[in-house]
This record gives structure tokens, C-alpha cells and sequence, in this order.
């Protein structure tokens, strides 16, 4: 394995690129960049961008164009993104974020886009189940194995459920993933950009099957 990537993952909410993106990027050594996890340390922060983003998120729907790609440009341009690469984790959503991410990333261009594919009815058994640690983020299966007192086995912060985890919010999240964010399949698509993975399996099966591709994709580059 040669360390060092850059690389998009695209699914449905609850599909498993927060389990798949910790995992990808502890073996290519690249940071893990979950839009999605900056915007829940800035709600935890109290910060200006928390306050603002935290309605939005709660309700299900999606957090300004401009305010997300001013987030991952900053990211992109430091030292260890601009040397080694990144996961791209929940970026870009919409078409317009895509075509910002092609311009922030000109001089270096992403390797591969991968789409991991679940169907709606296992995702949305799959985030009803979730609880995350509200410190570390780690994910637990409410009716699996579940940590002593919900405590993290982790870090020892207090397991939650999260506060878009509500069947009205993940509904909302899955339809406007349909509108907003299906387009971008056919964007990176017809560019021949990007590659299917079946996210059905265990976490194990699918980690195979993402290296497999990326690994593909990287020695035709
Ligand atoms: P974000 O945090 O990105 O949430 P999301 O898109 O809703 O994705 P999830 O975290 O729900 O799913 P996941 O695919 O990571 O699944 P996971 O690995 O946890 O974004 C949150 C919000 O922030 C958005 O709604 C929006 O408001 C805002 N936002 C973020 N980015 C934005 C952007 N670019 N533009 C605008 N707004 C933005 O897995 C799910 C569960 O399944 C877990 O319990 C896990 O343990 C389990 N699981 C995983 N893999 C498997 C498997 N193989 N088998 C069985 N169970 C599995």
C-alpha cells in the first residue's frame, strides 16, 4: 500500500462512510475529513458557524453552500492535506459544492469518487439503531453490543443518540439526499470519475472491497 490519497466518499446517510472513512484513513495514513463531524464540534463549541448550523441540522436539511465550501477550502490548504491528501467525508453534497471542490483541487486532483451503495430500508434501520459518543464519535448499535452505562469504551464520554436521529429528520435527510445530492452521481459518473462499492456486509467485507477499488483506481492513474 502506498501511503497517501485523496479521495471522495458519496452514500446515503447511514450507508457507513463515517465507520468506512475512520478506517480508510488510518490505512492510506491520510486525515479524515467528515464535514459533518466539524459542524457538531462547532455546535459543541458554542462557536458562531455552531449556533447557525445546529437548527438546520437538527431538522434534517443542509447547511449553506458557501459556508461548507469556505470550511473545506480552509481545510484543504493545510500542510498535512496539501502533502499526504484526505478523505472527504460527507463533501460535496451538491452539485455547486462539487464544482467549488473541482476548483479548490486543479493542481491536485482527487484520485477516485467512490459511491458506497445501500439501500434506504437497511440505512434507515441502521441510523435508528446508531448512538455515537458525544466526545469521540465513536459509533455503537443501540441493539448490539452496547458500552457499560453508555459510557464510551473509548474515551469515557457519555454515548447519545444524536439529535438528527429522529425518523422525522433521517426521512428528511433521505429525500434531500434523492434531490440534492443523487445529481452528483451523475456528475462524477459521466465523467467517469467514479466507482460503485456495495456497502452491504460487515464492516470488514466492506472495507475490503473499498481498498480493492481504490487501490485499482490508483495504479491505472
Ligand atoms: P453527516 O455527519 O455527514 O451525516 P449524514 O450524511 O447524515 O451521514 P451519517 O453520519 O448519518 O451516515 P454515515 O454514512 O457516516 O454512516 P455511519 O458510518 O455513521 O452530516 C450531518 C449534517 O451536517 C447533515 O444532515 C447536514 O445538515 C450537515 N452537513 C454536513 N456536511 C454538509 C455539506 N457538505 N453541505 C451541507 N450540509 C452538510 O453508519 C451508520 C450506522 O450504521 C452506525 O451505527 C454504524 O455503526 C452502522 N454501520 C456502518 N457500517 C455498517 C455495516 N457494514 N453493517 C452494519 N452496520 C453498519
Amino acid at each position: 500500500m502506498i501511503p497517501g490519497a485523496r479521495l471522495i466518499i458519496l452514500g446515503r446517510q447511514g450507508a457507513g462512510k463515517g465507520t468506512q472513512c475512520v478506517r480508510l484513513s488510518r490505512h492510506y495514513v491520510v486525515p479524515h475529513i467528515s464535514t459533518g463531524d466539524v459542524l457538531r464540534a462547532a455546535v459543541r463549541e458554542g462557536t458562531e458557524l455552531g449556533k447557525s448550523a445546529k437548527e438546520v441540522m437538527d431538522a434534517g436539511g443542509l447547511v449553506g453552500d458557501e459556508i461548507m465550501i469556505g470550511i473545506v477550502n480552509e481545510r484543504l490548504s493545510r500542510d498535512d492535506a496539501r502533502a499526504r491528501g484526505y478523505i472527504l467525508d460527507g463533501f460535496p453534497r451538491t452539485v455547486p459544492q462539487a464544482k467549488a471542490l473541482d476548483d479548490m483541487t486543479i493542481e491536485r486532483p482527487i484520485d477516485i469518487v467512490i459511491d458506497l451503495v445501500v439501500p434506504r430500508d437497511l440505512v434507515v434501520q441502521r441510523i435508528s439503531s446508531r448512538r455515537v459518543c458525544r466526545d469521540c464519535g465513536t459509533n455503537y448499535v443501540a441493539s448490539g453490543p452496547t458500552p457499560v452505562l453508555w459510557i464510551c469504551e473509548n474515551c469515557g464520554g457519555d454515548v447519545v443518540q444524536r439529535d438528527d436521529d429522529t425518523p422525522e429528520a433521517i426521512n428528511r435527510r433521505l429525500d434531500l439526499y434523492e434531490t440534492q445530492t443523487a445529481p452528483l452521481l451523475q456528475f462524477y459518473g459521466d465523467a467517469g470519475r467514479m466507482v460503485d462499492v456495495d456497502g452491504v456486509g460487515t464492516p470488514d467485507e466492506v472495507f475490503g472491497r473499498l481498498t480493492q477499488a481504490i487501490d485499482t483506481a490508483r495504479r491505472r492513474r
